[in-house]
């Protein structure tokens, strides 16, 4: 059981629809992050199967991991239906799964199970700050049911890497990987993470609707203004930390090493 229910803990109605309505920005960031949660639940399993000796631990992927990622789309999407109902959410996430699934390969899971927690303490560090650069971003439009959706979401992902960041340090205790192994994961799954998702998420949303064509022009500018929100509102230094935590290192190494995790993020075009 998730700790909130997006029926009754958001107030759609509450939403300013003719502020917002006209943002497209936000169309693309409230749709796009919208499939990437939902799309979880297909391959959720993969890291069930891959931890089941450790019934804690699948119970935890299963009843509460996995359930609040599919909440977090579901809430977002509801979002999407009360500003944008003409939008064919379902039609563009049809297109979304065909593009994109073929991508997700159960072989893309880590050589140890412990080296496995670092990459997904990876992937929540990114929604963790993303969620939290919605917030800053809900509140510079002055729009508050997306700013108290974002915060429910980012506290969970949050949740969600502190999960990681235990099983890690359990697997560690006899795995005894070092920082030279767990950076090369972190580095790797840095540039791994690259945009393949948002970009395949935004096609499918172009094909989906208008003119049924994909236009990279458009593309390009969507990025553009991705960075440009970025800027404003990532909270990078949140990231670094998060990123770096498990590296246990002084804090002269630390400064050092952290040109190397802003070269990684800038991968990502944050
Ligand atoms: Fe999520
Ligand atoms: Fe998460």
């Amino acid at each position: 059981m998730a700790n909130w229910d997006y029926q009754k803990d958001i107030n759609y109605s509450a939403i300013d629809v003719a502020k917002v309505k006209e943002n497209r920005f936000l169309f693309h960031l409230l749709t796009i992050a919208s499939f990437i949660e939902i799309a979880s639940e297909t391959y959720a399993k993969n890291l069930s199967e891959y931890y089941q000796e450790n019934a804690e631990a699948v119970a935890w992927l299963n009843d509460r991991w996995e359930k609040e990622e599919v909440q977090h789309g579901k809430a977002l999407k509801a979002y999407v239906a009360y500003v944008w109902p003409e939008f064919p959410w379902q039609k563009a996430y049809g297109r979304f799964l065909e593009l994109y699934l073929p991508l997700c390969s159960v072989d893309a899971l880590q050589p140890t199970k412990g080296l496995e927690m670092i990459a997904r303490m990876i992937i929540e560090t990114g929604t963790s700050t993303m969620y939290r650069a919605f917030e800053d971003y809900a509140k510079s439009l002055d729009e508050p049911v997306f700013a108290h959706l974002s915060h429910l979401i980012y506290k969970d992902e949050v949740n969600h890497y502190s999960n990681f960041n235990r099983y890690f340090n359990y697997y560690n205790q006899s795995e005894n990987s070092g920082r030279k192994e767990i950076l090369k994961v972190i580095v790797q799954r840095l540039k791994e993470a690259g945009t393949e998702d948002i970009e395949t998420a935004y096609q499918s949303i172009h094909e989906t609707k208008d003119s049924g064509r994909f236009d990279p022009a458009s593309y390009d500018a969507f990025k553009k203004e991705l960075n440009r929100m970025a800027k404003k509102h990532y909270p990078y230094p949140m990231a670094i930390k998060m990123i770096m935590h498990p590296l246990h290192l002084n804090k002269a190494v630390e400064a050092t090493m952290i040109p190397v995790v802003r070269g990684a993020m800038r991968v990502l075009g944050v």
